[in-house]
């Protein structure tokens, strides 16, 4: 039996029906309430709206839990390398052995880029943020893929899948070198995806790269933990972008553009530079204090979730990694004991608790990455490298749903009523 929601506004009585997902919350259908009533639902910031179905990635918020396909993410973490889940977040189920060799021979087919591509470079002051870089250059993509591209077509999307996963490293660690005046670099196809994109990165023509095991394994489980998560502000970014049919690569640079703050993505950069900020343990309480303090414009960088309210899974992963990688590479950060202190001390705080604020996944991650040598401003174009591929798995969702519509919200207007001049 369907359930139904009833409303009833000025005396008058509508039915809405009530759809039901496979796991979580269900949804009131109010599509037809404008019709029925001539109102509609205000939701800025998108608190109770569930803006399409997917069957891609799940949450849930208070439980802590994040599914992949239905797999939680902490096995796919322990099991699978992140092509496996790439292959998994865009076709719905893991690779075969045969499968995932085809899969890793085209993705490699594709991680040049156009040599064209590359003098869009030489456009950038070197001092620009590598983010800024990104928007331009993927962007760019969009006119070398574009008048033979039918966005209709299931292979052709595929084959938009393979070419965007595949160039993203390249164009990354192209970024981060133009940024600091070395050699633009090619990709080496014989590595893993981590592996070629940490060659690219730090490799010199001038001598030999050797990739040590430990940072290309945290590599890679950084990519798993950022790859999707559901409907966040980049993710719908891309889909309305892309409801209106227009070049998916240019939708994946308006989905790094939304990334790039400090509310999304941006965070990483911000926590490292909070922690910096703090300086050392006796310093914390004051931070803690203006975090608590409504006038003061200053947040807990990596910390509170819009979903989470409970701890992040993916960052009780990144703490473990964290150690991790420290532990195998010998090294002691004085900022990851100010991280301790600071995630000990706000888990006890009755504000913290009151508002269901844990650490989150950029709370550990940058010093990860710092621990990898990576430089502050390229933390979040790693996050848009892993992301990509979850952008790409909703484009393509949301492409083949034959009942698809274009993304357009209304309004409440509060300006001037009717006047004539
Ligand atoms: N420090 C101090 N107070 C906070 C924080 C924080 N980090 N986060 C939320 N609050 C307070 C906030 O002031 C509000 O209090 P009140 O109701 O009294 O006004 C309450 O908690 C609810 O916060 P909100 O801003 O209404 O919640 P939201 O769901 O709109 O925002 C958020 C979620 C992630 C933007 C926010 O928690 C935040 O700004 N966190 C810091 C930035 C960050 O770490 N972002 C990374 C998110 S995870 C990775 C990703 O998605 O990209």
């Amino acid at each position: 039996m369907v359930r139904k929601a009833t409303i009833t506004i000025d005396g008058k009585t509508v039915e809405l029906p009530i759809l039901e997902g496979s796991f979580g919350p269900a949804a009131i259908d109010v599509r037809s309430l404008y019709q029925e009533t001539g109102m509609f639902c205000y939701d800025p910031g998108f608190m109770s709206t569930a803006s399409c179905s997917s069957g891609i990635t799940y949450i849930d918020g208070d439980k802590g839990v994040l599914l992949y396909r239905g797999y939680p993410v902490d096995e796919l973490v322990e099991k699978c390398d992140f092509l496996d889940v790439a292959y998994l977040l865009f076709y719905g189920e893991l690779p075969n052995a045969q499968e995932k060799e085809e899969f890793e021979k085209s993705v490699t087919q594709h991680t040049m880029v156009h040599e064209q591509l590359r003098s869009f470079f030489q456009g950038f002051r070197r001092d620009a943020h590598p983010m800024a870089i990104m928007v331009g250059v993927v962007g760019a993509l969009s006119a070398f893929y574009h008048d033979n591209l039918d966005i209709y077509d299931p292979k052709q999307r595929e084959t938009a899948f393979h070419r965007i996963i595949a160039k993203m490293p390249t164009i990354a660690a192209m970024a981060y070198n133009y940024s600091r005046g070395c050699p633009l670099p090619y990709p080496q196809n014989d590595l893993t995806y981590a592996q070629n994109f940490l060659k690219m990165m730090f490799g010199l023509p001038s001598e030999k790269y050797q990739i040590n095991p430990i940072v290309a394994k945290a590599m890679d489980i950084i990519f798993i933990l950022h790859a999707d998560h559901e409907q966040n502000a980049s993710t719908s970014t891309v889909r309305l972008a892309g409801s209106s049919k227009a070049n998916p690569f240019a939708c994946i640079a308006s989905g790094i553009a939304a990334l790039w703050g400090p509310a999304h993505g941006g965070a990483n950069e911000a926590v490292l530079k909070m922690l910096e900020q703090i300086g050392s343990v006796e310093n914390i309480p004051a931070f803690i204090n203006r975090a608590k303090d409504k006038k003061d414009t200053f947040r807990l960088m990596g910390f509170g979730h819009r979903v989470y309210k409970n701890y992040d899974p993916r960052a009780r992963i990144m703490r473990k990694a964290c150690h991790d990688v420290l532990d195998q590479l010998g090294i002691q950060d004085p900022l990851l004991d100010i991280a301790l202190k600071l995630e000990e001390i706000a888990l006890k705080d009755q504000y913290f608790i009151d508002n269901k604020l844990y650490p989150n996944v950029d709370f550990y991650s940058g010093l990860v990455f710092r621990a990898l040598n990576i430089p502050t401003s390229m933390f979040t174009v790693i996050f848009s490298v892993a992301r990509t591929v979850g952008w790409i798995a909703h484009w393509n969702e949301m492409m083949a749903d034959p009942g698809q519509k274009i993304g357009r919200p209304r309004q409440l207007y509060t300006g001037s009523v009717l006047r004539h001049l």
